[in-house]
C-alpha cells in the first residue's frame, strides 16, 4: 500500500491523544453499525457478511500484530471462530465480537491506522465501493504486518521515540519472564538532562552469566517510526541499529535457564557512557555478544578511531591588506590537504588501511575579513594504536602552526570469530573497546551499516525473523558443556 511507504515526520507522528481516540472509535462505531447491519437483516446478502467479517478478520490480525501479549495467538485464535459463526448467521456471535472489537481497537497503534485511514479519506463513499475498497485496503495491511514474535517486538521497541521509554519497557518485559533486572544510572551528558539507563539481566541466582547478549537502546535523531514495505524489509529508526537486534537477544535469551545474561546500554550513539557506566556492574564475562547491524557475518576485527580537533589562529585585518595580518584558514587548508595525500599512515594486513575524514569546517567571519580563527573535526578509522597516527598528525601540524586536540581515541579490537560463518573487517566502532569486563567479544547482527543512521534504516523481514535462532545458535556453542 502506498500509504505507508511514504516516511511520516517526526512532527506528524506526536498525534494528539484525542484525536487518535477520536479515529479509532469513529472507526469502531462503523464497524459495529455494520455488524448491526447484518443482525438485523439477516437475509443480507451473503456476500456482503461474507466481506464484513473478512474485514473483521483482517483487523483483528492487524490488531494482534500490532502488539506483544503474550496471548495474542490464543486471542486472535478465539476471534477467528467468533467470526465464522458471524459469517454462518450465527445471532449469539455477534455481542461477543463486537466487546472484542472494543478492545482490539483500543490498543491498534495510531502508525497502523493512519495509512489505512488516509487512504479511506480518499475512497469513494458509496457503501458497496466502499465496502470493498475498506476490504482491500485492511487485508493488504494486515498482510503487510507480520505476527512473528520477533518483528512486533521490534516494531513495538522501534515505535518508542525515547531511550527511556525503551529502557522501562524492557526491564517490565524482562520482570514478567522471571529475569532478575537492575536497572543501572548513567550520568547525563552535557545540557541534555534526560534520564538515562542501562538495563541488566540474568536468571535469579546466575548473577554473573558467562554469556552476555549486549546491544544498545539509544538510536540516532529523528525518531522514525517503524513501517513494513512491499520490499520485504521493516523500515524505521532502530531496525538494525539496533533495536531488531535488541528484540531478538531479548527472544533468544528465553531459550537458556542459566549461563546466559542480557546488557542493553545507552549512549553509544554519543560518548559510550553507557558502556563505560556498565563496567561498575562488576561482571565478569567470558563472551560478550555484541548486537551491531553485521550482515549476519562475524568479523574479525574492528577498526579503532582517533578524533581529533585542529585549531588555526591567525590575526585579522582588513582583506585589502593581507600583509597587515595573518590568515588562520589558509595554513589549515594546507594542513588538511597534506593530511588527506599523505601516504605513511599504518596499514595492517588484516584490518587493511587508515581512512580519514575531515568531517566538520569553520572559520573567518566575512569575505573582506582575514580570518583570525578556523578549526577543522577530523576522524580517523585506525589499524594500528592510535597514538602512532596521532603522533604523525602533531608533526605536521607544527610545521603549519596549528594546535591539536585529541578528544576521543582507541586502538582496533581483535574479535571472537566462530566457524562457520563469514566474515569481514568492520571499519565502524561499537561500544567494545569500553567494555572492561569480558574476555572475549564476538560481534553479529543482521541489517547493514550503510543503512544505519540514513532516513531509510531498514532490515530485512526474513533476516529478522532468523536473528533470534542465530543468537540462540551461537551462545549454544559457547556454553560451557
Ligand atoms: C540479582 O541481581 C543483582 C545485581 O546483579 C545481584 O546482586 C543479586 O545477587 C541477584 N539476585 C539473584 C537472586 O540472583
Ligand atoms: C527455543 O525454545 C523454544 C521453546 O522452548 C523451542 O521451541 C525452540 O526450538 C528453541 N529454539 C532453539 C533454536 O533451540
Amino acid at each position: 500500500m502506498k500509504a505507508s511507504n511514504t516516511p511520516v515526520s517526526p512532527s506528524k507522528v506526536i498525534v494528539s491523544y484525542r484525536e487518535k481516540y477520536v479515529r479509532a472509535f469513529v472507526l469502531y462505531l462503523l464497524f459495529v453499525a455494520l455488524l448491526f447491519y447484518v443482525e438485523y437483516f439477516h437475509e443480507s446478502p451473503r456476500p456482503v457478511r461474507r466481506s464484513l467479517c473478512k474485514i473483521s478478520q483482517s483487523l483483528t490480525r492487524l490488531y494482534a500484530c500490532s502488539i506483544d501479549s503474550g496471548n495474542r495467538k490464543q486471542e486472535h485464535f478465539t476471534l477467528s471462530s467468533k467470526q465464522e459463526g458471524v459469517e454462518a448467521g450465527e445471532v449469539g456471535s455477534f455481542e461477543s465480537l463486537r466487546n472484542s472489537f472494543a478492545n482490539s481497537f483500543k490498543s491498534i497503534s495510531d502508525f497502523h491506522l493512519k495509512p489505512l485511514i488516509s487512504s479511506l479519506k480518499k475512497s469513494n463513499w458509496k457503501f458497496i465501493n466502499w465496502l470493498s475498497h475498506f476490504y482491500t485496503l485492511v487485508q493488504k495491511n494486515s498482510e503487510l504486518y507480520d505476527n512473528s514474535q520477533v518483528v512486533s517486538l521490534t516494531r513495538t521497541l522501534v515505535d518508542m521515540p525515547t531511550c527511556l521509554e525503551a529502557v522501562a519497557f524492557v526491564a517490565d518485559w524482562l520482570k514478567a519472564r522471571d529475569w532478575n533486572v537492575t536497572l543501572q544510572p548513567v550520568p547525563s551528558q552535557g545540557d541534555n538532562k534526560e534520564r538515562r539507563l542501562n538495563v541488566f539481566a540474568s536468571r535469579l541466582g546466575d548473577p554473573n552469566p558467562s554469556i552476555v547478549f549486549c546491544s544498545h537502546l539509544d538510536t540516532v535523531p529523528p525518531f522514525i517510526p517503524s513501517s513494513v514495505r512491499d520490499d520485504g524489509f521493516l523500515y524505521g529508526r532502530g531496525v538494525c541499529d539496533a533495536r531488531g537486534l535488541v528484540a531478538s537477544m531479548l527472544i533468544a535469551a528465553q531459550n537458556f535457564s542459566r549461563g546466559v545474561g542480557l546488557l542493553f546500554v545507552t549512549g553509544e550513539e554519543t560518548d559510550h557512557d553507557g558502556m563505560k557506566e556498565a563496567n561498575k556492574l562488576r561482571l565478569d564475562t567470558e563472551y560478550l555478544i555484541v548486537g551491531e547491524p553485521t550482515e549476519n557475518k562475524i568479523p574479525i576485527a574492528q577498526a579503532g578511531v582517533l578524533k581529533m580537533k585542529l585549531i588555526s589562529e591567525g590575526v585579522s585585518c582588513h582583506s585589502a591588506y593581507p600583509e597587515r595580518g595573518k590568515s588562520a584558514i589558509v595554513p589549515l587548508i594546507k594542513l588538511l590537504s597534506e593530511l588527506l595525500e599523505f601516504k605513511d599512515y599504518p596499514k595492517d594486513p588484516e584490518l587493511g588501511e587508515t581512512v580519514l575524514n575531515v568531517g566538520l569546517m569553520s572559520g573567518g567571519i566575512a569575505d573582506n575579513v582575514i580570518p583570525d580563527r578556523a578549526s577543522a573535526d577530523i576522524m580517523f578509522r585506525v589499524v594500528s594504536e592510535p597514538e602512532i597516527v596521532e603522533k604523525m598528525v602533531e608533526k605536521l601540524a607544527k610545521k603549519y602552526s596549528i594546535v591539536t586536540k585529541t578528544y576521543s581515541k582507541n586502538g582496533p579490537v581483535r574479535l571472537y570469530y566462530l566457524e562457520g560463518f563469514p566474515t569481514f573487517v568492520a571499519k565502524y566502532n561499537t561500544d567494545i573497546p569500553y567494555a572492561k569486563f569480558y574476555h572475549k567479544a564476538l560481534l553479529f547482527g543482521a541489517g547493514s551499516i550503510l543503512d544505519a543512521h540514513t532516513s531509510q534504516e531498514r532490515i530485512s523481514l526474513d533476516d529478522l525473523r532468523k536473528l533470534p535462532e542465530s543468537y540462540i545458535h551461537i551462545a549454544n556453542k559457547l556454553l560451557p558443556r
